[in-house]
């Protein structure tokens, strides 16, 4: 750890000396200086962490600098001392944003152990601070909360893709729940498009079938269901941002056209013959490792590296856990204002057990749990207890049982798996995505399973 660093401003140069020697045998790295402007001038070239602040100053008096003290640091432990107290300038000071005042002559051990009170509480309230510093980008109506690098890079990147006229294509890589499509908003509410409409399309919502109908339109009787001529979602989106969200699951009769739209912006209704022209921010985001689809020929290349101009990656909130406090201040704020409730709180130790707890299912889970807890818990104080069983221990895998115990009159295995893949979906809120990791299959296995027990949502 390293030293606590005390500013002593006094005229006097005798006791200047006497506190400047005796402080640093205690411990302490001490400054000592004459004057009002000499003071300032020390802790902008150097923060403090305590000032010892005579009451008359040659240019000054202490009292008049408290205020420029704790502008330049709000919260700077001030100790006021003083060879003539009254017990009015004590409390003046005091009520100025004096940590405490002490009378001429000094004692040395009772000024010891002031100081360390003084820094003990700054340290609390740094503690207290360090939740609350998480950053907040305004984009507009969206709000992006976090105080990791990663975060604020894609912040950063945000603004700077609102400046281009002409936006480049973005394709938002994350887990569920990472935010991704707070990001696509935020782009679109920040940048030159935000008076166009926005356009949010989930690929793996439209059936098969449909896809080419729905994105690009289609003319009167092109097929058995169109009786009359049909925009499609590109056209609805001109001038706007169109969002292709979970683009990795369109089918690849719809991916070649997008790719033709993307180089030409020009699209063709389904059963049409004139080309449209369009000019729409394509912003696709996608949970999947679309790479590894390439790979495996589910996912056009040529599209994918048209889609993936500007890649933003979220990644997943256990490894950012900085932003784990904030993101879930900002969430009991807004919940507790949702949901009609006085102003909630976190307790240091329920934020520390929320910063430990590893968040499968990301910043949505998060905001979940926390909705179940203010439904659960009155108290205007959330501690440890009140929330989920899982957050509270610290290993959220130990808190799961390794082995199920048969009962003895056995059990119906497909009802447990029914049961459990309910439970899963009802975890993650209707992710499948989600609701798959959380069973530990792959997405499109557990979707096989879904459809088997005819469970689709
Ligand atoms: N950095 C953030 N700041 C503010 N809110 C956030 C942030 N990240 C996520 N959220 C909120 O968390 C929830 C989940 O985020 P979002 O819906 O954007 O995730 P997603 O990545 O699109 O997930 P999916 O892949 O499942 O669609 C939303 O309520 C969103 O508003
Ligand atoms: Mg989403």
């Amino acid at each position: 750890m390293s030293k606590a660093r005390v500013l002593i401003c006094d005229d006097e140069v005798l006791l200047r000396l006497w506190l400047e020697e005796h402080l640093a045998e205690r411990g302490f790295e001490t400054e000592g200086v004459e004057d009002g402007a000499s003071l300032l001038e020390a802790i902008k070239r150097d923060a403090a962490d305590v000032v010892l602040l005579d009451l008359r100053l040659p240019d000054t008096s202490g009292i008049q600098l408290i205020p420029k003290l704790k502008e330049i640091d709000p919260s700077l432990p001030i100790l006021m001392m003083t060879a003539h107290g009254d017990v009015e300038t004590a409390v003046q000071a005091v009520r100025a944003g004096a940590h405490h005042f002490l009378e001429k002559p000094l004692e040395l051990a009772e000024l010891v152990l002031l100081i360390e009170q003084a820094l003990e509480t700054r340290r609390l309230a740094s503690e207290v601070d360090r939740y609350r510093e998480g950053n907040r980008w305004q984009f507009a109506d969206v709000t992006l909360v976090g105080r990791s690098f990663a975060l604020r890079r894609v912040a950063d990147l945000i603004t700077r893709l609102a400046v281009r006229g002409n936006p480049s294509t973005v394709l938002i890589h994350g887990e569920s729940g990472t935010g991704k499509d707070v990001v696509a908003r935020a782009i679109h509410a920040r940048g030159p498009r935000q008076g166009g409409p926005f356009i949010n399309v989930n690929c793996t919502a439209i059936p098969e079938s449909l896809v080419e109908s729905e994105l690009f339109g289609h003319e009167a009787g092109s097929f058995t269901d169109a009786r009359e001529e049909k925009h499609g979602l590109f056209e609805l989106a001109d001038g706007g941002t169109i969002f292709l969200d979970e683009v990795g699951d369109m089918p690849l009769s719809g991916q070649s056209k997008l790719l033709n739209v993307l180089e030409n912006k020009v699209l063709r209704r389904v059963g049409g013959v004139r080309d449209i022209a369009v000019d729409v921010h394509v912003v696709a985001a996608t949970n999947r490792d679309l790479e590894a689809a390439v790979a495996a020929g589910d996912f056009r290349e040529d599209l994918f590296y048209r889609l993936n101009v500007v890649p933003i990656f979220m990644p997943p909130l256990r490894e950012r856990r900085e932003d784990i406090a904030p993101l879930a201040m900002h969430f009991l704020t807004n919940l507790a204002k949702e949901m009609r409730l006085p102003e909630r709180h976190f307790t240091p130790d329920a934020l520390r057990a929320l910063e430990a707890h590893d968040w499968p299912g990301n910043a949505r889970q998060l905001r979940n749990m926390l909705e179940r807890t203010l439904l659960l818990e009155d108290d205007d104080t959330i501690g440890v207890a009140s929330l989920a069983p899982e957050i509270r221990g610290q290993d959220p895998h130990s808190s799961v049982p390794s082995e199920f115990v048969l009962p003895t009159g056995g059990v119906d295995l497909e009802d447990v798996e029914k049961s459990l893949i309910l439970q899963a979906l009802e975890h993650a809120d209707g992710n499948k995505t989600q609701a798959a990791q959380l069973l530990r299959l792959t997405r499109d296995t557990f979707r096989y399973r879904v459809e088997k027990y005819g469970l689709g949502v």
